[in-house]
């Protein structure tokens, strides 16, 4: 089964219809996309989900910017998922995300930045646990695993 990782396109992306753009990167790696759904994030969710930024000068304009428009949450699985995904995202300030990855050609500014990404495998977990119902992620089948 290997690993998953909790990945979200933050608001903005579906305004400036690159979404499928996004996933494309995420899809074209090999990752297996078993969860995807639009939400609208609560406050009280958003609150939750970054928990441990609490603290951070910008938390409330996370939480705002989180929740001021819809998101596309997705689950992606494969081998060492965090780890590619977190490459293939790149790093979260904009002035350090390298062009090819898709902070790097997508965002203009750190504080709307497009796209989130679980830190770890522990993190993925509980993130995943916060927007997927157990029913709402499907493990298909995948028979292009033996060729990539
Ligand atoms: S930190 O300080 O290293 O813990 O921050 P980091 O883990 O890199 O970022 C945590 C999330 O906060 C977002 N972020 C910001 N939002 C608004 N304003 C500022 N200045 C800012 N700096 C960081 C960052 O994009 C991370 O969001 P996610 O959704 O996890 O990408």
């Amino acid at each position: 089964m290997g690993n998953r990782c909790y990945t979200m396109l933050k608001p903005g992306v579906l305004n400036r219809r690159i979404v499928g753009e996004v996933i494309t990167r995420l899809e074209r790696k090999g990752l297996k996309l078993v969860g995807l759904k639009m939400i609208q994030i609560t406050k009280e969710v958003a609150e939750k989900h970054y928990a441990e930024h609490k603290e951070k000068p910008f938390f409330s304009d996370l939480v705002g910017y989180i929740t001021s428009a819809p998101v596309v949450a997705m689950v992606w699985q494969g081998d060492e998922c965090v780890t590619l995904v977190r490459k293939l995202v790149g790093a979260t300030k904009v002035t350090e995300s390298q062009p090819g990855t898709i902070r790097g050609d997508f965002g203009l500014h750190t504080n709307c930045n497009i796209i989130h990404a679980s830190d770890s495998d522990e993190s993925a977990e509980r993130e995943i646990n916060i927007f997927f119902k157990p029913e709402e992620i499907i493990d298909w089948e995948d028979k292009t695993a033996e060729y990539l």
